[in-house]
């Protein structure tokens, strides 16, 4: 985050926070409320999960907040602006990576061209953004050929080339094994370490447990709890909460 002279924002500090949404409803289509007055505030720090079933909503949420969707009723903001106004401060990642038809180097390259990084800075920060998740070797594949995690991690590292303030990752793994998901949890890490704020979506407990310093808990399109994750996993407020860590199937 580039520092600006005479500032009052302390170091470090992510001025797109707090998220706060307030009351914010989603019906689709078929005038079903997919999303029912959800309401949270998110303020600085590190790295939040969004956890509930397939189907709970998760999805809906992160693109409402990105402004990819508009809520039927309620507020999204980000540090008092609007999500379309927030949006080229984030990065978001998709649950299926969409990839360029072109070499893995060529795909981080071009987000920075249609961001009007100069031709001459461009090479220092593809080669950061490869090394970082651990894809320089492959730098020359076409990028449709990697395997799901290599993908899955371009397409992180693509976001966090552009030093996003706020990381948006849905589901970041769900369709990878143990050692590949293990590889994106870590580049997730080192993401929120390097100073982004981290806000990602996933079913799974067990990586809700890794990476979540605080846990949203959204099940049929209601926020049930949100908690700081030591004492969501400890004993979760909420009974369904509860079925659902303990491995339970919840509807
Ligand atoms: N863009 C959309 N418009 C309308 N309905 C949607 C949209 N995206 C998802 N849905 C519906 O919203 C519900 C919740 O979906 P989703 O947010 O994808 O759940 P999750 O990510 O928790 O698995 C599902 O019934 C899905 O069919
Ligand atoms: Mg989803």
């Amino acid at each position: 985050m580039a520092e600006v002279e005479g500032s009052l924002e302390p170091a470090g500090a992510c001025p797109l926070l707090p998220l706060v949404t307030d009351g914010l409803c989603f019906t689709g289509g078929d005038r079903r409320l997919i999303l029912d007055g959800v309401s949270f505030r998110l303020d600085d720090g590190f790295r939040t999960v969004i956890l509930g079933p397939n189907g709970a909503g998760k999805s809906v949420l992160l693109r409402l907040c990105h402004g990819l969707l508009r809520p039927t009723a309620g507020q999204i903001t980000w540090g008092g602006l609007s999500p379309a106004a927030a949006a080229s401060r984030q990065g978001m990642v998709f649950q299926r990576p969409v990839l360029l038809r072109r070499s893995v180097r060529a795909n981080i390259e071009h987000v920075l061209a249609i961001k009007g990084v100069r031709a001459g800075e461009r090479g220092a920060r593809v080669r950061a953004a490869l090394e970082r998740a651990g894809l320089a070797r492959l730098a020359d594949r076409p990028a449709r050929m990697l395997s799901g995690g290599e993908q899955q991690r371009l397409s992180i590292a693509r976001a966090w080339v552009m030093e996003p303030e706020v990381l948006l990752l849905d589901e970041p793994s769900s369709s990878l094994d143990p050692a590949a998901t293990r590889a994106v949890e870590d580049l997730v890490r080192e993401v929120a370490a390097g100073g982004a704020r981290v806000i990602m979506t996933t079913h799974d407990i067990g990586q809700a447990r890794r990476l979540a310093d605080d846990v949203l808990f959204l099940h049929r399109g209601h926020l049930l709890e949100h908690s700081p994750a030591s004492s969501f996993f400890a004993g979760p407020a909420h009974p369904a909460a509860a079925r659902f860590i303990q491995g339970d199937l919840i509807d």
